[in-house]
């Protein structure tokens, strides 16, 4: 294993200084790695906007956070569904007209593992759809308030793109065939990985090398993602590795994400992670990503196979 850059420990919240002034967007933060990662940055005194589908969650979630981090925190949620491109363009829409800037993106919400297929309103496949062409649309939309705070766009991956047929299924991108839940998921999240690399070449020949594009990942961590969308097999199984050390807290799946978000000097062609046995737990630093995630020939088609399907086209 290659020497962490961040220390023995790797890299830890520590590392971030005072973010007053600065805007994070996270979606999905009503559980899990989005929920840890908006209230370490409100510690550090940034603003924090929550992009989230269940407006009661969401005041719960600012309820829970004022209670534990004081009154006035900066704090404030816009609706938006993920699963549904008219909700994603309603949500972008407002941010672009009532946020001033953006410093990082993180595209953090998900669903795993859904056991049966699922189409989504607009005809996607559940979780491409969500994990995928929603977070796909909405870095389009926000770009031009990114690029104008030269901020970043962090998308949260997993493990599981290497899993699954490590490739995209352009000839049945809805799964009508062969669809199972773990390659379904795996796809969905090779894409948006894919997606990333793909944005910084485009970024590097659109001369637009002040937006940062990262991909990362949280290990395996004891969050609210099977018990969500996973099916009772997929529950069962994860409910014992939680009570195992294969798993780690949600607070430090949400370190890689951070990371991405906060420190300077960050090389966009890693994949940040716990860089432990099988990349589950362990210090959070870079670690080998295997070529597939790469792959050109395959992230340009996808490129223009999401631009059809969501219907936004990025202007370089
Ligand atoms: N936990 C792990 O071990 C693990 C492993 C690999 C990758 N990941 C990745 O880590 C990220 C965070 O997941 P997590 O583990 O923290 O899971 P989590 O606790 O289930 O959190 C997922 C978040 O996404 C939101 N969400 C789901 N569908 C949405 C939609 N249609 N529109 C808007 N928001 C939606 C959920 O909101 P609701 O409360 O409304 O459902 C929730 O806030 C995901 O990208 C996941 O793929 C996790």
């Amino acid at each position: 294993m290659s020497t962490n850059q961040f220390g023995k420990a790797g890299w830890t919240p520590e590392r971030i200084g005072n973010l007053n002034g600065k805007t994070y967007v996270i979606t999905g933060t009503t559980s899990g790695t989005g929920f840890e990662a908006a209230k370490i940055l409100l510690s550090k005194e940034a603003k924090v906007v929550m992009l989230n589908r269940n407006p009661k969650k969401s005041a719960d979630v600012i309820a829970t956070l004022q209670q534990e981090l004081g009154k006035d925190i900066d704090i404030s949620c816009i609706q938006m569904d993920l699963a549904e491109l008219a909700s994603v363009k309603k949500a972008a829409e407002e941010m672009l007209k009532t946020v001033a800037r953006i410093d990082a993106l993180i595209c953090n919400a998900a669903i795993a593992q859904v056991p049966k297929q699922q189409i989504t309103v607009d005809g996607f496949e559940s979780q491409l759809g969500v994990n995928h062409y929603g977070h796909f649309l909405l870095q389009g939309m926000l770009f031009p308030l990114i690029e104008k705070s030269k901020g970043r766009i962090v998308t949260v991956g997993s493990m599981g793109y290497d899993m699954g047929i490590k490739t995209i299924k352009f000839d049945d991108m809805t799964w009508n065939k062969d669809y199972t839940a773990n390659k379904a998921y795996s796809q969905s999240k090779l894409a948006q990985i894919m997606s990333i690399y793909e944005l910084q070449d485009r970024l590097k020949a659109a001369d637009k090398t002040d937006v940062k594009a990262y991909a990362c990942h949280p290990g395996s961590s004891r969050t609210s993602l099977i018990s969500t969308s996973g099916s009772l097999m997929m529950r069962i199984i994860f409910g014992i590795m939680k009570l195992l050390p294969l798993t780690q807290s949600a607070e430090k799946g949400a370190y890689p994400e951070l990371m991405c978000a906060t420190e300077e000097n960050l090389d966009q062609k890693g994949f940040y992670g716990p860089t432990g046995r099988s990349n589950w737990t362990g210090p959070v630093g870079v670690h080998k990503i295997e070529p597939h995630a790469k792959d050109k020939a395959v992230s340009g088609k996808l490129w223009t196979v999401s631009e059809q399907a969501t219907g936004f086209k990025w202007s370089f």
